[in-house]
Formats: structure tokens, C-alpha cells, sequence
């Protein structure tokens, strides 16, 4: 396989993917089209999306009229993910030409501007004048009845006669999601020749690789909402779409994307580093399956996103789970994905920075959690092929969903890699059951968790003025809108507010509504779009009958107090957290509440006490240097040049606050903050904790929690002084002496019982059962250090000697060399007693240890080894 360089799609041009996109960007900008940059693949408040899927989703709102932006005319090159939702290509890749999880979308939009004439004009003088292809290759297609587009193509392409093709809803209807905009789309396509066939599949939306979609023109004219009803945009629109890697594998004349310039270093990078060769056809699939997963977590990861057990993060373990199997099957046995982030930027590192910038990050998240994967597999695989032949022996086909999850639940053993382990076997698997299965789970935790939270919709949104910064406690403010929630909860709608409400992870403010015959607990308050909705009681009179009527609105001041404290020491924190470990220090989430602050981190080793307290001198000495804090509204390229620190995945507009301690910290943030850092008074780590692979977590307390903090620990150290009876400042030592002493002594003890246990050992281990010309022993211990002993004891018995020992619900299996070396492992016996009690466990060789919930005797244990010999 070796990178085209030159393009013979008949057009005498030579492109290679950069050239593609900088003609197609400058086109448009050339014909008015505002060049907007590539929104992060994690979308922004968007829930029904896992990720940014389309070029239009950063415009969905413009299309809706729900935001107005400063130009009717854009163009992008946007970072597109289909792994999850209603456009998911995860199963197809590797397989086809031009599936690709992780791919670019060229695109130009109208928002109310042009519509299908230009749209087409454009599309088609871009593709025959500007990448010159050859007319006679292209094809169209339109929706059903779509005669105005029908049209339109025939009028400006008269070459396309008799090849415009109409089709149905699957092929020409676009939608972004199960709601959001959507409309009637014509495509453009490509035929690459008889080459790739001339059978009744060889067609436009064929099934085969002859015809390739490359440009998709969606007429926007409709929004659909969750119960399906359809509604016309203000105006019609335009949203095109040209993935990068088809059109730039149609220019370069390859066979599939994976052969263009785009991919042809990472699949290098592979043959090298596994020592075989790429070839066409399904021999190449894990080639193509690694290069194309490892786009998509190389950008996932640089736009923020982590592997988790949640909805995105488990889409992100699945696919890397599938690249790190699929190097397996290439004969990798350690950790490679990590290796390959490098060769991605030296591809498109130009185009999107963020690779550069971020690639200590990506590259150790992957190599974790490859780790983990590791971990992972070898025990779930072992599982999975005790079942297999399970399954098997007793004339079964199929895995079934039970089992699926257990796997997935126990051992953490992806459903994707049953899937694909189970298929090898040419076994199936009821994902149904599995799904079913994990409903189930997910109910009980979340009946486990409590009710769910009440839902607050907001029929007539409204922008709610917020007067809580600069210290406004208390405000004159009209109530607007009154609705019930839940139980006594009303929801209560003010004109202006002192109240902040939950965001940013800033908790939201708690208080009073009060008027004559009026007083209105606030027990939160929260966001729904712009509108603050404060939630809470009746406790004097009824607010409802105040609307329209004018009420003070009283924060409760100690609390937000206390919460400007933990707010403006997360900003100190997060520069001392550079500082000190580094620039690759990203924040993931944040929690600042009045009773503390909470900091996720990207960060890959435990912070070292040294590090840590190295921290908490850096924001103490701010504090004490009481620096004033400032905030401003400005554009965001300015706050930007003035190097403020923003989050991955937050949305900012084009007017952005940035928080400013002086010559310490800028950060783009709305929440409240003290006015100056004297007034945080002390600050005190209380816990670092990791939380996910490359991510940890950072606790704190400030003011008087700080306070609280020392002076507790203090009548501690104390008390303990007074229990020594020596001097506060003599305490360490003093423990030090007492913890040598207990040493001692217990080393002292532990020979004596050594001696009796070892003995005790050896009369039990004289009185082994047997069966053939295995010695077996089956006994109750107290802990863990006596199947220590037991190991000493028997490891290099000559004779094949096996013993199971049982602490409460634990097992240890220890067994001589000479019986694992005769094919009855402390591994195999484990097995065999964790099919029995439904157990979990593992070990080596000559030592394995384990347990169940399930009850088990003795005598159980006997049966089950005796079974196994
Ligand atoms: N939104 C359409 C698509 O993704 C066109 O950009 O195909």
C-alpha cells in the first residue's frame, strides 16, 4: 500500500487531502460564506446527541431561529463522530470502502439566505471546476416528489438528463436526530466504473462499491419535536455535507479511504509496528478497524471526552476495546494504540491544533486504558470460553443475554467483544436479553438512588436578567409565571434575579421570595434555556397569586458567600494545578458548592504529597497577597488572545466573562466570585483521589470549613498527646517508637505461630485423601497468611498435591509444582470452583484465590475438587 501523489480520477489535478480542503473553504469564502471553525466533537448542550454527528449541529439552533449569528452564509470543516444514535456506522468499518467512525464533513449553509439553485450551482461547479471531475461520472439523486429540485438539476446541468434519480425517505430524506431539523436532500454521486461491477447491486444507493454518495444537499425546511410532529422552519435553508475522505478518495483513485493520504501513515505505522502487511480485502479489516478508531479517540479525546461506564465514555471504551482486540488479532501482545496519536497529528495536526497541544493527554489516556483492557480481556476471555464450550457441548447456538451482561457486569468484558468472540466461534448472542438485562440493572440503581428528579419545562422561555454579581443579595423583582411541580414544589418565574442559578458547577442559590402576606422558601434554583426557575415552598400565603406582582427576592447571603469562596479558589487552584504538575493539566468538571469545592482533572500518576502541599502553599499565597477579582464581558477571540482558560466542551458566544484574579488566573466562567482573594481566608486539600483512568479528583474546603478543618485536627492531635502523655510537637516521634515496638513484637508472634501453624500444617497435610495419584486436602483457615503458609509448605512437594482452603466466603487453591505441571493448576481447580458457586477469582500456577456470595461448605469445596481431579 503507498500514498497516491498524484490524482487520476481523470481530472489532471494533484490534491492531496489539505489541498481538498483549503479549495473547498476558499470557495465559498469567495462567494460571501463566513469560514467557521470545527465545533468540538463533544456537543454542547445538546442531549439528544452522543456526538457532534453532522456539520449543521453547531447551527441547529440557527436553523430553528433560536439563534441569530452575525453572517447568513457559513462554511466549515467540521470533526464528525457516527458511533452511537441515529447515525452510527460503528459495525460497517473496516468492512466497507467508506464507513468511517471518526471522518471530516465538508460543508456550506444558508441560513435563510440561498437555497436548492445556488445550493446545486455551487456543489456543482465546486466539483467540476474547482476539483475538476469529469461531468460524465456524476449522477443525482432527489426526494420522491421533489420536482422544483428535479428541476433545478435539469436546468443547470443539462449533462445530468436521464440520470437523476428519485428515491424514498431512507435515501433522500435527512434528519439530524430523532428530533431537530431535517428536510428533503438531493446527493450527488460518483461512479467509479465498471471496474467495481455491472450487476443489478452496481447502481446509484447500491449496495456495491461502484457508486460513491459524496455530497449530500439538504434542503432544511421542517423541525420535528419529540412526538414526531413536523413543523416549517422560519425559513428554508440550506445544509450541505462532502466527507472529506470520500472525495478525496474518489480524487487520489483509491480503492477505499484507507489508501489516501489520510490513512496511509497510520496503516504504515501499524504494518511496523505489528510486522505484517496490509492487504486488501477482509485479510486487512484489523488494519482498517485500528487506523480508523484511533481518529476518533484521538480527537475524541482532545476535545474532552474520557472512557467511562457512561453513556459517551462507554461508546469511546467500545471502540477502543475493538481497536486494541483487533491488534491482538494482528499478533500484538502489549500496549500499541497509545503509539499511533503521533502519527495522527503529523497528519492533521495543521488543521486542528488541538493534537498538538493535547497529545500527552490522548496519548496516556489510551495507554491506561488499554491497560485496562488488558486486564479485562485475558479474565473475560477465559470466562467467555468456559461458556463457549458450555454452550457448545450441550448443542446450543446461542450466548445467552444473561450471561452477555454477566460478562459485562463481572467482568467488564465489553458486549461488543462477546459479540465479536462469540461470532468467531460462529455462536450468537441474544443482545436482545442483553439489553433487557441492562434495563434492569439500570432501574434497580436508579430505584436504588431515589426518586428522579422532576422535569421543569418552560412553555414561553424568556431571558431572566441576573443582578447576583457584585454582591446584590436582595432585589426588587417582579414574579412572572408560577407552575407546580412535584409534591408542594412550585416553580417560580422572576423578571430579575439575584438568585444564580445551578451552572458551571456552581450549586444553585437557596432563599426567600417574601411580600405582605408573602414567604416563599427557595430551596434551589436552576436553568432551563435562559430562563431562571426558582424552586421551592409556600411558607406564609401562596405565590401564585402574586404574579405580576412585585416581591423581594433574598439570597441566602452566608451560603453564596461561602460558595464565592470556593469558587474563586477552583480558578486559583487550577493554575497552581499547572504550575506544579503542568501545562497538560486539563479541567474535566467541577463542583463548588458552600461546604467545599471539587476538581476533576486530567492527570495521569497520583499527585505526591510533595506536589500536593506544594499546591496548597501556591493558592494560600495568593490568597494572602489578597489580589482583587475582576470580570468583564468581552469577545471571546479577545478573552482568548488574553490567554483565559476554558473548558473543553463548554459553548461560549461571541461575548464571553472572563474571571481575572490579577496577575494570577483568567478563566471563562459565570459564576460568582469574592472580590478580592484575602476574603477565600484559607484553603485546605482535603482529598486527591483517582476516579478514572488519566483522571483524578481534587477536594478541597475554604473559610470557615477550612477553619472548622484545622481546629477539629488540632483537638485531635491533642487528644492523642494527652493519650501519650507527651507534648503536642512529640507526638511523631513518640508513634514512631510505639509503631517499632508493635513491629517487633509482632514479628515475634508471627515466627511463634509460624512455628505452631507450620507444624499444625504439616499433621493436616499428613492426612490428605487421595484420588489416583493426586493428594488432596480440603480445610478452613482464619486468613490470608495461613494459605501463605500452606504455599511454603506445599509448593515443591514432589507429590501432586492439591489443597483447598476456605476463609468464610474466600478460597485459596494452592497446589505443588508437580501438580500444575501435570495439567491441574491452581488455575484450572479456580475455574472450576467459580463455575460451581458462581464465583469470581483467578491466580497463577501454584496459588489462586477467590469467592461467591453464594453459601458453600466444606464439603462442597471436597465435591467440586474431586470432580475437577
Ligand atoms: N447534514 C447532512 C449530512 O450530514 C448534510 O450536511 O449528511
Amino acid at each position: 500500500m503507498s500514498a497516491p501523489d498524484r490524482v487520476t480520477a481523470g481530472n489532471g489535478l494533484d490534491m492531496n487531502s489539505k489541498d481538498v480542503r483549503k479549495s473547498f473553504l476558499q470557495y465559498f469564502e469567495e462567494r460571501s460564506h463566513r469560514i467557521v471553525p470545527s465545533s468540538s466533537l463533544i456537543p454542547i448542550d445538546d442531549p439528544t446527541l452522543l456526538f457532534t454527528n453532522a456539520g449543521m449541529n453547531q447551527f441547529k439552533l440557527v436553523f430553528t431561529g433560536g439563534e441569530k449569528r452575525p453572517y447568513k452564509r457559513a462554511a466549515s470543516s467540521q470533526k464528525c463522530i457516527r458511533a452511537g444514535g441515529k447515525h452510527n456506522d460503528l459495525e460497517n468499518v473496516g468492512q466497507t470502502a467508506r464507513h468511517q467512525t471518526f471522518f471530516e464533513m465538508l460543508g456550506n449553509f444558508s441560513f435563510g439566505d440561498y437555497f436548492k439553485a445556488e445550493a446545486i450551482e455551487y456543489a456543482w461547479e465546486f466539483l467540476t471546476k474547482v476539483v475538476m471531475l469529469p461531468e460524465e461520472r456524476l449522477w443525482a439523486s432527489i426526494y420522491l416528489d421533489d420536482d422544483e429540485a428535479f428541476g433545478l438539476f435539469e436546468k443547470i446541468v443539462p449533462e445530468l438528463k436521464g440520470k437523476i434519480l428519485r428515491f424514498d425517505e431512507k435515501e433522500n430524506y435527512w434528519s439530524m436526530g430523532d428530533t431537530g431539523p431535517c428536510g428533503p436532500c438531493a446527493e450527488i454521486h460518483f461512479d467509479r466504473g465498471e471496474k467495481y461491477g455491472t450487476g443489478p447491486e452496481d447502481v446509484v444507493n447500491g449496495e456495491s462499491e461502484r457508486f460513491v454518495e459524496i455530497w449530500n444537499l439538504v434542503f432544511m425546511q421542517f423541525e420535528k419535536d419529540e412526538q414526531g410532529i413536523v413543523t416549517p422552519l422560519p425559513k428554508p435553508s440550506i445544509d450541505t455535507g462532502l466527507g472529506l475522505e470520500r472525495i478525496v478518495c474518489v480524487l487520489q483513485e483509491c480503492d477505499t479511504n484507507y489508501e489516501t493520504d489520510l490513512f496511509v501513515p497510520i496503516i504504515k505505522a501499524v504494518e511496523s509496528l505489528c510486522g505484517r502487511k496490509c492487504v486488501a480485502g477482509p485479510e486487512g479489516i484489523s488494519f482498517r478497524v485500528i487506523a480508523d478508531h484511533i481518529r476518533a479517540l484521538t480527537f475524541a479525546f482532545a476535545d474532552g471526552a474520557v472512557p467511562s461506564s457512561g453513556k459517551r465514555g462507554s461508546v469511546l471504551r467500545k471502540i477502543l476495546n475493538r481497536a486494541a482486540r483487533h491488534g491482538r488479532l494482528l499478533g500484538m501482545r502489549e500496549s500499541f494504540l497509545y503509539k499511533l496519536p503521533p502519527v495522527v497529528r503529523d497528519i492533521m495536526g495543521d488543521t486542528y491544533p488541538e493534537l498538538k497541544l493535547r497529545e500527552v493527554h490522548i496519548t496516556e489516556l489510551i495507554r491506561a486504558e488499554e491497560e485496562r483492557f488488558e486486564e479485562t480481556y485475558d479474565n473475560g476471555l477465559d470466562y467467555f470460553d468456559r461458556l463457549a464450550n458450555k454452550v457448545t457441548s450441550s448443542g446450543g447456538m446461542t450466548i445467552s443475554g444473561d450471561e452477555v451482561f454477566k460478562l459485562h457486569d463481572t467482568y467488564g468484558f465489553d458486549s461488543d467483544l462477546t459479540l465479536l468472540s462469540a461470532r468467531e466461534r460462529g455462536l450468537d448472542v441474544d443482545m436482545d436479553g442483553f439489553e433487557r438485562a441492562l434495563r434492569d440493572q439500570q432501574q434497580r440503581s436508579r430505584q436504588a438512588r431515589g426518586a428522579v428528579p422532576f422535569v421543569i419545562k418552560v412553555v414561553n422561555p424568556l431571558k431572566t436578567e441576573f443582578c447576583g454579581y457584585d454582591d446584590h443579595f436582595m432585589h426588587e423583582t417582579i414574579v412572572i409565571d408560577v407552575k407546580p411541580l412535584k409534591d408542594d414544589l412550585l416553580a417560580v418565574i422572576l423578571e430579575r434575579t439575584p438568585f444564580y442559578a445551578e451552572s458551571g458547577g456552581q450549586v444553585g442559590d437557596k432563599g426567600i421570595l417574601q411580600a405582605e402576606g408573602l414567604e416563599f422558601k427557595v430551596v434551589n434554583t436552576l436553568k432551563e434555556g435562559n430562563t431562571f426557575v426558582h424552586v421551592g415552598q409556600n411558607v406564609k400565603g401562596d405565590i401564585s397569586e402574586y404574579i405580576g406582582k412585585s416581591v423581594t427576592a433574598a439570597v441566602d447571603k452566608e451560603r453564596q458567600k461561602a460558595t464565592q469562596r470556593n469558587h474563586t479558589a477552583t480558578h486559583l487552584l487550577q493554575t497552581a494545578l499547572r504550575e506544579v504538575l503542568g501545562e497538560h493539566v486539563q479541567q474535566a468538571s467541577s463542583l463548588v458548592k458552600p461546604e467545599g469545592l471539587r476538581f476533576d482533572f486530567s492527570h495521569f500518576k497520583a499527585v505526591t504529597p510533595e506536589e500536593l502541599r506544594e499546591i496548597e502553599r501556591r493558592v494560600n499565597e495568593q490568597i494572602l497577597r489578597d489580589l482583587p477579582v475582576r470580570w468583564q464581558v468581552m469577545p471571546i477571540e479577545k478573552a482568548k488572545a488574553a490567554g483565559a482558560m476554558a473548558l473543553f466542551d463548554e459553548k461560549y458566544g461571541d461575548n464571553v466573562r472572563m474571571v481575572e484574579v490579577e496577575g494570577f488566573s483568567r478563566e471563562l466562567c459565570g459564576g460568582t466570585h469574592v472580590s478580592r482573594t484575602g476574603e477565600i481566608g484559607l484553603f485546605l486539600i482535603t482529598q486527591e483521589t483517582a476516579i478514572a483512568a488519566g483522571m483524578r479528583r481534587m477536594e478541597a474546603v475554604t473559610g470557615d470549613g477550612a477553619y472548622r478543618l484545622a481546629s477539629e485536627n488540632r483537638d485531635n492531635l491533642e487528644g492523642v498527646a494527652r493519650m501519650l502523655k507527651v507534648a503536642s510537637s512529640e507526638v511523631g516521634e513518640r508513634v514512631a517508637t510505639l509503631a517499632k515496638k508493635v513491629k517487633e513484637l509482632q514479628k515475634q508472634l508471627d515466627q511463634f505461630s509460624q512455628a505452631q501453624g507450620d507444624e499444625q500444617i504439616k499433621s493436616n497435610l499428613s492426612d490428605v485423601k487421595q484420588k489416583g495419584d493426586v493428594s488432596y486436602l480440603v480445610a478452613d483457615i482464619a486468613d490470608r497468611k495461613e494459605a501463605q503458609q500452606y504455599l511454603d509448605n506445599v509448593k515443591n512437594d514432589k507429590r501432586k498435591v492439591v489443597v483447598v482452603l476456605k476463609q468464610e466466603s474466600n478460597y485459596f487453591i494452592v497446589v505443588s509444582k508437580a501438580a500444575a505441571d501435570n495439567g491441574l493448576s491452581a488455575k484450572k481447580v479456580i475455574a472450576h470452583l467459580n463455575d460451581a458457586f458462581d464465583g469470581r477469582g483467578g491466580g497463577k500456577d501454584t496459588f489462586a484465590q477467590g469467592g461467591s456470595k453464594q453459601d458453600f461448605s466444606l464439603n462442597d469445596l471436597s465435591r467440586v475438587l474431586e470432580s475437577a481431579i
